[in-house]
């Protein structure tokens, strides 16, 4: 499995360590920055990582700024995008079992780093339920016209 992950100032920090957690585990990691801990605007990288999810370079992405709400709000702006923010291991779950999800954000600010490493972890392992759900994922996409 390939991860597209990126950030903004934000969530930084965690971003950084979620990326060597997934490659400690043997994951393939596409690091879409920023390089820096410096200011930046977060639906620039929102975009970079759900172009890799879009053109097939990562399976799923991960986007860490200060709450994961922009970047799930940029993010599910994007064709063929279903982003969810998970601030706990159940929503990522669920995201995945219930939503398909292929993009999850996180929060570096409100969420503890070892908090994240478990949504994270849960959200990789858990596949899309199908069935009833499928039904009700492609009314979603059905929405996007
Ligand atoms: C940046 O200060 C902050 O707005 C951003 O990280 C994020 O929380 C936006 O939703």
């Amino acid at each position: 499995m390939r991860i597209s992950i990126a950030s903004d100032h934000g969530g930084f920090e965690q971003k950084q360590q979620l990326a060597s957690h997934l490659e400690g585990k043997g994951l393939g990691v596409v690091d879409r920055g920023p390089a820096t801990e410096e200011s930046v605007d977060y639906p620039d990288f929102a975009k970079l990582v759900c172009e890799d999810i879009q053109s097939g370079e990562a399976d799923l992405g991960i986007l860490v700024c200060g709450t994961g709400i922009g970047m799930a709000i940029a993010a599910n702006k994007m064709a063929g995008i279903r982003a969810a923010n998970a601030t706990c291991v159940q929503f990522a779950h669920l995201a995945r079992e219930h939503n398909d999800a292929n993009v999850l954000t996180l929060s570096g600010r409100f969420v503890a780093p070892s908090d994240n490493e478990a949504i994270v972890d849960e959200f990789i392992s858990t596949p899309f339920g199908g069935d009833r759900h499928a039904r009700r994922v492609g009314k979603i996409m059905a929405l996007e016209g």
